[in-house]
């Protein structure tokens, strides 16, 4: 018995050490096969117990379950060990270089309209306009008739309109997809009393034949200015400001009378073109001038509708397409690719 004692003995020593000195997964199962498979020294030891006499029996059977579980367990730890070391192998081959560049994640950019809309805005902000938004679904009485045009006026004619079925909207008065940003005008006025200063940037809707440079949908950007003695001299000294933020220090303006039912008087405004610096080119088809806004004096029948005395107050007005604005800048042919979300396009305005 003390033979046999000592045997089981010395099994576990040199088990435990043969596990403890496997260097990766294939030699510590050589060992586990070694110390506890089917032929293993301790195997036999514990399947010939019966063959004991009964006194030794139980100490014998304890003590070579005691070196079988402490085996089991110091495999199952070298393992875990083993598993957690990277192998030589790996090591070799799995190197980080930190040296490379990283990879650049796809970052979305701002749309070119959402662009020009916000630094156009901001320039009128900065001389203190207030940014306000208004309803695109309008009622004809602020889109026409409260801005001077009456339901039978001729003038009705410049704007191509989309109206809204009134039976199925369930509404008793004219309503209509708004032509243009100047109905705020009257809802701005309305709401607040002079001194009044606002751009209203916004989406307007035309029935029109959409081509090169016409859009069924289209942005605006109106501008407002009412107070006691505002005049034609404030109107062109703060578009000269703004387009000489935008387009550049030299720009010229140029006003030629224009017809607006709602300012008198009415004109269109022109800068000398960027391009050619007014000699004539393609851009500017040879006239030496770009048109970019409609504006004018805000008409006394206007302020009169809103309850402001003619005689008091005076304002200035002014409404421009930001697509043409950002078309001119850049020298974009045909609005339609505005639209189009082809990317060689979009890409081109980080
Ligand atoms: N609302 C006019 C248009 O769409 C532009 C404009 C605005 C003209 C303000 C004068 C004053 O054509």
């Amino acid at each position: 018995m003390e033979a046999l004692r000592q045997e089981l003995d010395d099994l576990k020593a040199s088990a435990l050490d043969q596990i403890d000195q496997s260097a990766d997964p294939a030699q510590l199962e050589q060992a586990r096969v070694q110390y506890l498979g089917r032929k293993a020294r301790l195997t036999a030891i514990l399947r010939q117990l019966v063959a004991l006499p009964p006194q030794e029996r139980p100490v014998i059977g304890l003590l070579a379950n005691q070196v079988k579980q402490a085996i089991e367990e110091r495999i199952a730890a070298r393992r875990t060990a083993l598993e957690s070391v990277p192998s030589d192998e790996v090591l070799a081959t799995d190197r980080i270089d930190v040296t490379l560049p990283g990879r650049w994640p796809t970052v979305g950019r701002l749309h070119p309209l959402t662009q020009i809309i916000r630094e156009i805005c901001r320039i009128f902000a900065e001389m203190g306009f207030a940014v306000i938004e208004g309803p695109e679904v309008e009622w004809d009485y602020y889109n026409f008739e409260a801005l001077n045009i009456p339901e039978d006026h001729p003038a009705r004619e410049m704007w191509d309109t989309f109206w809204i079925d009134p039976t199925s909207a369930q509404v008793d008065k004219p309503m209509l997809l708004r032509t243009h940003t100047s109905p705020m005008q009257i809802r701005i006025m309305e709401q607040t009393k002079p001194p009044i200063r606002v751009v209203v940037p916004g989406k307007c809707y035309r029935y029109e034949a959409v081509d090169a440079s016409h859009e069924s949908q289209f942005h605006q950007i109106e501008g407002l200015a009412v107070d006691e003695g505002i005049t034609f001299a404030d109107l062109k000294g703060t578009l000269y400001a703004f387009v000489r933020r935008l387009f550049g220090d030299e720009r010229k303006i140029r006003f030629r009378c224009d017809y607006f039912p709602f300012v008198e008087p009415g004109v269109d405004m022109s800068i000398d073109c960027f391009r050619c610096k007014g000699a004539g080119c393609r851009l500017c088809k040879m006239s030496g001038w770009l048109e970019i806004l409609g504006a004018g004096m805000v008409h006394p029948n206007v302020l009169a509708r809103v309850g402001y005395d003619p005689a008091r107050y005076t304002g200035f007005a002014f409404g421009m397409g930001p697509a043409r604005v950002a078309m001119l800048k850049y020298g974009i042919e045909d609005i339609r690719l505005f639209h189009d979300n082809d990317l060689r396009f979009l890409q081109q305005f980080p």
